[in-house]
C-alpha cells in the first residue's frame, strides 16, 4: 500500500508519532529538506531506512533530536562544538561527534563508525514530531539513494511512495531553506567540513573565529569516512552541463541572475539571490529532468551559500558510473 500523504496538523503528527514507536517510517518536513525517519534506537526500523532508500549500509545517518540537552545525552561535545550548536541549533546544522558510550541509538545509525551525526531542527513539523513521538529520529533526505533531495511533500511520494516501510508523509508545503543541512566533523586535525550545506561556511566560521578544515579528497575506503561525498549524487537522470552562458541543440537552461537569455527553462533567482537559488534549486531540477532534455545550467557564484549549491550541482553531473 502506497504511504498516505497528510497535511501535518495534530492529530497526524500523533499518528505518526505511534508509527515511529512502533517501527515504521514516517516522512516529514525540515527546513532544509524532507528527511525519512525511524525510531534512532531501534534497529529494525533503522534498517528499514536503507532498504527503502537502497542506500548502502555505509552511509551512515543523521539523528534529530529535539535540543541541545538531548543531543548531549548521545555524543561527545567539543567545545568548538558546543559554541556551534549554541549559534545554529535548531538549524540547519550537523554535528559529527564521538558517540558515548552509553548511549541507546542503534549502531546503524553510524555505519560501523563510532561517530555519530546529530542535528537540532527547527521546522515546527519535525520539532513536533519529535515530542510525539519521545525518540530521537534518524532521518536522512527522504529520495531514492543517490537521487535528488525532496523539498516537497508530492517529491517525497514520488521518489518513495513505493516503498512498503514507509506510512505516512507529513505535509507542511515547501522546505524553506532547500539544501540540506551543513555538516561539520570534529577528528584530531580540527573542525572539518564534511558537507556544505543550508549554513554558508563563512557564518559558521565567524562564529568559531577560524577556517574550517576541508574534507580529504576522496579515494577508495576515505570515501567511506563521509560517505555524502561520492562524486555522484543528488543526480537527475538527464545530463547536466555546468558553467553555461547559453543552452545549445535540444538543452533546457536552468539560469542564475538577470542575465538569463531568453530561451527555454527556468530561473534559479531572477534577482541572483543565493538563498531563493538554495530554496529553488532541488524542485527547479526535478522539474526540468522530468522534461527528459539535457539541462545546461548557468554560473552560479561560490560565494556564500552558492559553495552548498555548486557542491550539489557538481556531483548532479558527475559520471554516474562513480556513485
Ligand atoms: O538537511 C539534512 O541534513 C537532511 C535532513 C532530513 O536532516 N538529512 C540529510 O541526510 O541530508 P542524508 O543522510 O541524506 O545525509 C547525511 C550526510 C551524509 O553525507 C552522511 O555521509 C553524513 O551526513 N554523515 C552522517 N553520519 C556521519 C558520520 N558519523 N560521519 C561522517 N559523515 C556522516
Ligand atoms: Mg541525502
Amino acid at each position: 500500500m502506497p504511504p498516505e500523504c497528510l497535511v501535518a496538523d495534530a492529530e497526524s503528527l500523533q499518528r505518526a508519532g505511534d508509527i515511529l514507536r512502533a517501527g515504521g517510517l514516517v516522512a516529514f518536513a525540515t527546513e532544509t529538506v524532507y528527511g525519512l525517519g525511524a525510531d534512532a534506537t531501534n534497529d529494525l526500523a533503522v534498517a528499514s531506512i536503507f532498504a527503502a532508500k537502497g542506500r548502502p549500509t555505509f552511509n551512515p545517518l543523521i539523528v534529530h533530536l529535539p535540543d541541545i540537552a538531548a543531543a548531549r545525552e548521545h555524543a561527545t561535545f567539543t567545545p568548538v562544538a558546543e559554541r556551534l550548536a549554541a549559534a545554529f541549533w535548531p538549524g540547519g546544522l550537523t554535528l559529527v561527534l564521538p558517540r558515548r558510550a552509553d548511549t541507546p541509538l542503534s549502531l546503524l545509525v553510524s555505519a560501523g563508525l563510532d561517530t555519530v551525526a546529530l542535528r537540532v531542527p527547527a521546522h515546527e513539523t519535525a520539532q513536533a514530531l519529535l515530542k510525539a513521538a519521545r525518540r530521537p529520529i534518524a532521518a536522512p533526505s527522504a529520495n531514492a539513494s543517490g537521487k535528488v533531495s525532496p523539498t516537497e511533500a508530492a517529491h517525497v511520494m514520488e521518489s518513495l511512495g513505493h516503498a512498503g516501510a514507509l506510512k505516512l508523509v507529513l505535509d507542511a508545503g515547501p522546505c524553506r531553506l532547500g539544501l540540506e543541512s551543513t555538516v561539520i566533523g570534529f577528528p584530531a586535525a580540527g573542525p572539518t567540513l564534511l558537507r556544505p550545506g543550508a549554513i554558508a561556511r563563512d557564518a559558521i566560521e565567524a562564529v568559531i573565529g577560524f577556517r574550517l578544515l576541508e574534507a580529504a579528497p576522496l579515494s577508495g575506503e576515505t570515501g567511506r569516512a563521509s560517505p555524502g561525498q561520492l562524486a555522484s549524487h543528488y543526480a537527475p537522470d538527464v545530463v547536466l552541463r555546468l558553467n553555461a552562458t547559453h543552452s545549445e541543440g535540444d538543452e533546457v537552461l536552468l539560469g542564475f541572475g538577470p542575465d538569463m537569455p531568453a530561451v527555454d527553462g527556468l530561473n534559479l533567482s531572477t534577482t541572483g539571490d543565493l538563498e531563493e537559488a538554495a530554496a529553488h534549486l532541488f524542485a527547479m531540477l526535478r522539474q526540468l529532468d522530468e522534461g527528459g532534455r539535457p539541462i545546461a545550467i548557468m554560473p552560479i557564484p561560490e560565494t556564500g551559500l552558492g559553495e552548498a549549491i555548486n557542491d550539489r550541482l557538481r556531483r548532479a553531473a558527475a559520471p554516474r558510473d562513480q556513485l
